[in-house]
């Protein structure tokens, strides 16, 4: 996507041919930064930090974090460490795991020698395929979009929870894959934007993309979804996913829940984006997703621009009130419309998956 008339990747490699460069999402929408990695354990603290988020992101930048590890150090030592290393960085987005499993199963074979570029190759191709990926799954909801018809006015009113846009991936996004193939196409489409407190996913990278794209979006509290679907105000609601079971429970930014409930309630289209490395076929129940337990101090405090244009972080709550801050829920499939994945929409179950993937199928 672009960036003031500049085509962008959220990651990508640097002329020498070494170094990783993406874009610092925790500067965004005040301020544009592209960081160099030059290690694995940058990558790892890139991860961690938030530098780089979103499930399809995380795995991608894993792969160029064990990339890294192989720049300096080919050994079999420094496989298993960067390979545990990465994997403790986040623990709900199961791209991560899939990217780890997949380099690791490559690389381990092969003469040290032979190591280092291989994983950059490999990485590369995975970061393409993510691109190729999400391009597929915005055609396959444009072809959902196309047949609703808008409850009020002119033009389709979406509503969107946290970041699945083309800064959770690599590019075109998971959730706002469809809405840019649909106002690409001409449809008359506005979005909904939650601003996905705690720390503002929604307010400050769905609403800056969706502002460089030209797509017209209004950020809401989160709170205000339910009472706007109520009003006839909400055509379709689309979210990502960092992890979806094998029945379809779908496991998304803390929130997501309760928009599914509320969309349920009214009767509104609930739709998830997703690509193949998000499935988890190890896991049937949703509730068995291990579920992130970030900083406490991203609930206690928010951050914004200042009058002078400096970012400043303030203090929202009574001194020594404690704040809890689980990151992700699970909504359960049956609160689900449909998946939107790069090889077609499916319903949300087991069955509904294996009819896309029939190679998941268990044997008999
Ligand atoms: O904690 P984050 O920002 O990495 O969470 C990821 C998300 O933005 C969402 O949960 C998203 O909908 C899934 S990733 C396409």
């Amino acid at each position: 996507m672009k960036v003031d008339g500049k085509p962008y990747r959220t990651i990508w490699l640097s002329d020498d041919g070494t170094t990783v460069q993406v874009i610092d999402q925790t500067l965004l929408p005040h301020r544009f930064v592209v960081r160099d990695w030059r290690t694995m354990e940058e990558a790892e603290h890139g991860i961690r930090a938030m530098i780089v988020r979103g499930a399809p992101l995380i795995g991608a930048a894993a792969a160029y974090g064990m990339a890294l590890a192989m720049a300096t150090d080919t050994s079999d030592a420094m496989l298993t460490k960067a390979y545990t290393t990465l994997m403790a960085s986040r623990p709900t987005a199961v791209n991560l795991r899939w990217a780890l499993d997949d380099l690791h199963e490559r690389l381990a074979p092969l003469p040290p020698a032979q190591r280092r570029d291989a994983a950059y190759r490999r990485a590369a191709e995975i970061a393409d395929e993510d691109a190729e990926i999400c391009r597929r799954i915005g055609e396959n909801g444009l072809g959902l979009i196309r047949q609703l018809k808008p409850r009020q006015g002119e033009r389709l009113n979406a509503l969107t929870h946290c970041n699945a846009g083309w800064l959770a991936t690599v590019d075109w996004g998971t959730a706002l894959a469809p809405i840019y193939q649909a106002h690409n196409a001409g449809i008359p489409i506005h979005v909904w934007v939650d601003e996905t407190r705690p720390r503002n996913q929604g307010a400050s990278l769905t609403a800056w993309e969706l502002a460089k794209h030209g797509v017209p979006h209004t950020v809401i509290a989160d709170n205000a979804g339910g009472h706007l679907m109520q009003h006839g105000q909400v055509d379709f609601c689309i979210v990502g996913t960092d992890r979806t079971t094998r029945r379809g429970d779908v496991c998304n930014k803390i929130g997501t829940y309760l928009k599914a409930l509320a969309a349920h309630d009214n009767g509104v289209p609930f739709y998830v984006g997703l690509p193949y490395p998000t499935i988890d076929w190890t896991l049937e129940d949703g509730r068995d997703i291990p579920i992130e337990e970030r900083s406490a101090a991203e609930v206690s405090r928010i951050a914004g621009r200042g009058p002078t244009g400096e970012v400043v972080t303030v203090d929202i709550l009574p001194e020594g009130s404690p704040a809890a801050n689980p990151a992700f829920d699970v909504t359960p499939a049956r609160l689900v419309t449909a998946l939107v994945t790069e090889r077609g929409v499916c319903p949300a179950s087991e069955a509904g998956l294996l009819s896309l993937y029939p190679e998941r199928a268990r044997a008999a």
